[in-house]
């Protein structure tokens, strides 16, 4: 296999079970597969985490739920149980194929004079999207008897659960199901396996359990096609399972490669010259198409993705902000599932405006299902009383709202298709909008709208005043309403009647017009928030060399909020997002100014780091931020606690935020809502970089090697208006 498609591990050490649990994840946007060994349980954090499912037990955390593990495999030899963590082994490796998802282990156990070893590989079909299979070889140089157990795993990780409640198991000819259903919502859940191959075997409970005798050299082979299902799709399962099973683990293999293959060939990238950033990014890509939920626009991105409960199975800004250009550019209908997603959890955010005394839409902070907010006021614990910290992150985190509009906005201009707006689009923006109106002071004096007491990207700073990137988002959202009116206008005019006749629309041109954006001072520097200058001047490490337990946290009242010291890119993020609006001098000026000052406590920072760097030409700046995002879950160099709170997983954010900086730092590309522009300014090793976009219907091929840039088009080039460094692009037939 091709190193730049393999990520892999030899040697065994029990401290990497957590981190590898996460790395070697397996997924197919309805579920992920943690990458735990066969024989791993809870203990280890064996999970399969289902997209869209969520429950709570008693008062506890509100969170996505893991269903039983179908794969679980053991094999013991008398009292050994064959489990690395028990057992001697000689060699141990694990393997992830992220070109079509595979995942392997093979681990050489020590037994008396000789060696057992166990091989399997597993994949979750990224054809079927319930269907999972495993292939499990069992070989022993000295032979032996030995005990295999297969089955229907029950135990697996939780954080805040149990969530599923009245298990029955049942075995119908060959299938073994176990069904159950969620402690609060009753939601049915179904988990099917069939084993092929395996001895004639006992069944207990949700286990088969089987002798195998293999004679020295010999070896044993079973495969086993496993199903889990919830909520509508319970009733038409067994028919769903049975007809996978019957087609068998080679042809379920051969579809999903072919499925694999399907997605590679619209968004691969490939850098010559470094393989190191090849894999990374790569890698990155992969986290972000196993999470994609291809079918269902109901569900949105976990911020640790399908890798657990983490962050309550929740999805954040993350999504809009950082992964949704790479659905946008490289699968418009995945990009069209999570827009849509937030049009059905509108209510939600309407419902959480009021609750806080606003109106309009104030998006959740952690949005589940329904869009209220699974976000509590009391999110980190001290570590030093032990008592829960008030957080602000729910309550004042307003930019929120305007991530919304953005991604709205974002994903009709990539793809012209402006059927969201019609279908709710147009009504989610507006809510938004109106919702910052209605949260916005007017300060007469002053003749212009501020929005006070809120927190920006930067945790560690809350209930401040004018935050920089707030203020700027809101101000963009409030121009999108009145583009956004403008285009259903012109394209649905029945809606357009039916939507201003609903709702007057006069106060939006004042407050557009009005809206406070914080303005560089005489510096070219852009101050976070109101007051921010005056703060305590130290860097990050002096505000470390000050902790005195690790993992203060430095929020709240912690060590950060009197200094200058920042938790994630605020001002830079928001230079970001807008780094068209904004001059070189400025950009470079700013990053220089709030870099020392920035801890990268979030995996989301770093990217807007490197992608600003690289907009201003400055490629060594951009390019170990470009490394530090893109390697995050291969290297597992984040932050794995807040407070005493666990935050380890997946980190999908930094997974978008490593191809935006390949495409829109690295590559250039730039667009507008009528062009698209490629200024390249690629790292010095990388010979050549090519990728694939959709952009406004067409598919184009990007390929460029030093200053050249070629440009494919699948469609006549005239029709797309593409500038490259500037210059419109002559098309050469
Ligand atoms: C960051 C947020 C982010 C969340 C989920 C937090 O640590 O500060 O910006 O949305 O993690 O990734």
């Amino acid at each position: 296999m091709d190193k730049q498609w393999l990520v892999e591990k030899t040697g065994f050490e029990t401290r990497d079970v957590e981190l590898h649990g996460s790395k070697f994840l397996l997924g197919n946007g309805y579920m992920g597969y943690r990458g735990t060994l066969e024989e791993y349980g809870a203990k280890e954090l064996a999970a399969v985490n289902l997209a869209g499912l969520f429950d709570r037990n008693g008062d506890r955390w509100r969170e996505s739920v893991n269903a039983p593990n179908p794969l679980y495999t053991v094999l013991a030899a008398g009292e050994t149980v064959f489990s690395p963590l028990t057992a001697k082994t000689d060699d141990h490796r694990q393997t992830l194929n992220i070109r079509h998802g595979f995942h392997t282990r093979k681990t050489v156990f020590a037994l008396g004079e000789g060696t057992v070893t166990v091989e399997a590989e597993r994949f979750l079909s990224m054809e079927r999207e319930h269907i999972m299979a495993l292939r499990y070889t069992v070989s022993a140089d000295r032979g032996g008897t030995f005990t295999l157990k297969t089955g229907i795993d029950q135990n697996v990780w939780d954080i805040n659960g149990p969530h599923l409640k009245d298990g029955e198991t049942a075995l119908c000819e060959q299938t073994l199901c176990y069904t159950c259903r969620t402690v609060q919502n009753e939601v049915p859940l179904a988990v099917y396996e069939q084993v092929c191959g395996f001895p004639p075997e006992q069944t207990r409970e949700s286990m088969r359990v089987a002798t195998i005798s293999l004679a020295a050299g010999e070896s044993f082979t079973f495969t086993k096609i496993a199903g889990v299902y919830w909520g509508e799709s319970v009733p038409g399962a067994r028919q769903d399972f049975e007809t996978a099973a019957a087609a068998g683990y080679d042809a379920l293999k051969n579809e999903h490669i072919r499925a694999w293959e399907e997605i590679w060939n619209r968004c691969d990238v490939i850098i010559e010259g470094d393989e190191e950033a090849q894999l990374a990014l790569r890698y990155s890509m992969y986290q972000l198409n196993i999470i994609a939920p291809k079918n269902t626009d109901r569900c949105g991105i976990p911020a640790r993705g399908l890798s657990g409960q983490v962050y309550k199975g929740a999805a954040f800004w993350d999504t809009e902000m950082f992964m949704l250009p790479f659905f946008c550019f490289t699968n418009p209908a995945v990009a069209k599932n999570l827009v849509k997603y937030r049009v059905h959890t509108l209510e939600g955010a309407k419902r959480k405006a009021k609750e806080f005394g606003h109106e309009g839409a104030f998006f959740a902070w952690e949005s589940q299902e329904t869009g209220d907010d699974a976000c509590t006021l009391f999110n980190v614990t001290d570590i030093f009383t032990g008592r829960p910290l008030r957080t602000y992150f729910k309550d004042k985190q307003i930019h929120i709202s305007a991530d919304m509009v953005y991604a709205m906005w974002n994903y009709c201009s990539v793809t012209q298709d402006y059927t969201v707006l019609r279908d709710g689009g147009l009504e989610l923006i507006a809510e938004c909008v109106w919702f910052y109106y209605t949260y916005s002071s007017f300060k007469k004096y002053q003749d212009r709208y501020e929005l006070n007491d809120v927190v920006g990207p930067d945790e560690y700073h809350e209930r401040v005043d004018n935050n920089a990137f707030t203020n700027c988002m809101v101000f963009h959202a409030a121009k999108t309403l009145i583009k956004a009116m403008e285009k259903v206008k012109e394209l649905y005019p029945a809606v357009y009647q039916a939507f201003t006749e609903k709702r007057p629309m006069d106060w939006l041109y004042d407050f557009a017009e009005k809206l406070y954006v914080v303005q560089p001072n005489e510096n070219g520097i852009i101050e976070q928030f109101d007051g921010y200058f005056k703060l305590e001047d130290v860097d990050v490490k002096t505000v470390r060399s000050r902790e005195l337990k690790p993992n203060e946290y430095w929020g709240g009242h912690g060590l950060a909020s009197t200094t200058r010291v920042l938790k994630q890119a605020d001002v830079v993020m928001m230079l970001s997002v807008y780094r068209n609006e904004y001059s070189k001098e400025i950009k470079s000026a700013n990053w220089a100014f709030y870099e020392p000052y920035t801890e990268h406590g979030s995996s989301l920072s770093a990217c807007a780091y490197a992608i600003v760097a690289a907009d201003i030409g400055d490629t060594d700046w951009a390019y170990p931020y470009f490394m530090k995002t893109a390697c995050v879950d291969l290297s597992g160099d984040a932050k794995q606690y807040l407070g005493s709170l666990y935050i380890g997983g997946t980190h999908p954010a930094a997974n978008g935020g490593s191809w935006n900086t390949a495409i829109f730092g690295f590559a250039g590309v730039s667009y507008t809502d009528d062009s698209l522009d490629i200024s390249p300014r690629l790292p010095k090793k990388w010979r050549s970089l090519s990728f694939r976009l959709n952009w406004h219907g067409a598919c184009l091929l990007i390929e460029i090697t030093g200053d050249q840039v070629r440009i494919t088009s699948d469609c006549p080039v005239e029709t797309l208006p593409i500038t490259v460094n500037g210059e419109k692009y002559h098309a050469k037939q």
